[in-house]
């Protein structure tokens, strides 16, 4: 049976987390809110609770975990080194949500890291989830509390719709502030390395660690595992027109697609003006990152087939806004 935990976003009554965090350190599972997306956590130390999370979300065992503190302290437990730039990266940017890829240490079970010699962590800004994590009293894989493929959650109703049955403990701490997954960064050797786009831009990392490479583009360069999976898509195929397309065009295509019979539906920032279907309007790119994957969650729910997206320009958060709308048009 899956227990659910209600608590006010703006004044969360952290001491109503005690049955899950009890729950989590004795080898629970529990989806719990952060500032980015819905987390499905486990203790990290505990391999059979680890292996739950892979069971629950039918997740490729190659592909590995983050590893939640509540402290920076704690990451000298997981992982062997810390490199000077990875030290200033977490004063500047921790808590938050920022990820660094570590040598791990042995007590690290092979099941999180997918049998990697590294180690992802992070140190969530949500007051809910660091409470969690700290009266659990342990470090906390999880990975975000979607079923494998799909969209990752960003609410309470999304975490139960995927997990329900699945986990033992749903937290709701209301809507995630961010809804779109942390920016995850390699330090563990050389110059750091961005394996996934997210609210701290490459801009932000480099005016604090230097310069930056972008695994985007480099065959060479190995890309985060699990990056290789057609991931953050929707149901309905998504068709991506680039930032500067006109509305016209939009609405021309979204009105010949209507016409064959398929079912329709856009996202985009600002306007379009197309009124023949379900549309999604976001008036900032931040208000689309936070908004993109309930659409996506809600257009598929609706039985939509087809989603128009129109893009947004790449900087800042656009960055990441551009990485999974191109991930989710990707043929599966
Ligand atoms: O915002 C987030 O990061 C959310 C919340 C819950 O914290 N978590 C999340 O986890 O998005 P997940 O499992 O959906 O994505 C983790 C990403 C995957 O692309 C995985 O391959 C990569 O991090 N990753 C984890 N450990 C890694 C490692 N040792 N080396 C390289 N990539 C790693
Ligand atoms: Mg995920």
């Amino acid at each position: 049976m899956t227990r659910l935990i209600k608590l006010s976003k703006n004044r969360p009554d952290l001491k109503l987390l005690k049955p899950a965090a009890d729950c989590l350190r004795n080898g629970g599972l529990v989806a719990f809110p952060t500032e980015t997306v819905y987390g499905l956590g486990a203790n990290a130390l505990d391999e059979k609770a680890v292996g739950r999370i892979f069971a629950a979300k039918g997740r490729p065992p190659d592909n590995p975990l983050i590893v939640h503190v509540a402290d920076a302290a704690t990451v000298k437990k997981l992982a062997r080194q810390i490199p000077p730039k990875a030290k200033r990266l977490m004063r500047k940017f921790w808590p938050g949500p920022l990820t660094l890829v570590l040598k791990k240490r042995r007590e690290v079970p092979d099941i999180v890291t997918a049998g990697l010699d590294t180690v992802a962590v992070r140190m969530p800004s949500c007051r809910i989830a660091l409470a969690l994590i700290k009266q659990a009293g342990v470090p906390v894989a999880a990975p975000s509390a979607n079923l494998s493929g799909c969209p990752s959650t960003t609410t309470a109703a999304h975490a139960i719709h995927d997990m329900n049955e699945k986990v033992d403990f749903i937290i709701d701490g209301g809507s995630a502030d961010i809804g779109l997954e942390s920016t995850v960064l390699d330090v563990s050797s050389g110059r750091p390395v961005l394996l996934r786009p997210g609210k701290i831009s490459p801009a932000q990392l480099e005016r604090v660690a230097g310069p930056i490479l972008l695994s985007k583009g480099s065959p060479k360069i190995p890309k985060s595992p699990g990056m290789k999976y057609r991931h953050y898509a929707p149901e309905a195929q998504v068709v991506l027109f680039n930032c500067g397309e006109q509305d016209m065009k939009i609405r021309k295509l979204a009105l010949q697609l209507s016409g064959e019979g398929r079912k329709v539906a856009v996202i985009c920032r600002g306007s379009c003006g197309f009124r023949n279907g379900p549309s999604r309007e976001f008036k900032t790119t931040a208000a689309m990152a936070k908004g993109l994957f309930a659409s996506f969650r809600e257009f598929d729910r609706m039985g939509v087939e087809v989603i128009i997206a129109r893009g947004v320009p790449e900087k800042g958060i656009g960055i990441a806004v551009m990485n999974r709308l191109r991930k989710a048009a990707l043929k599966a």
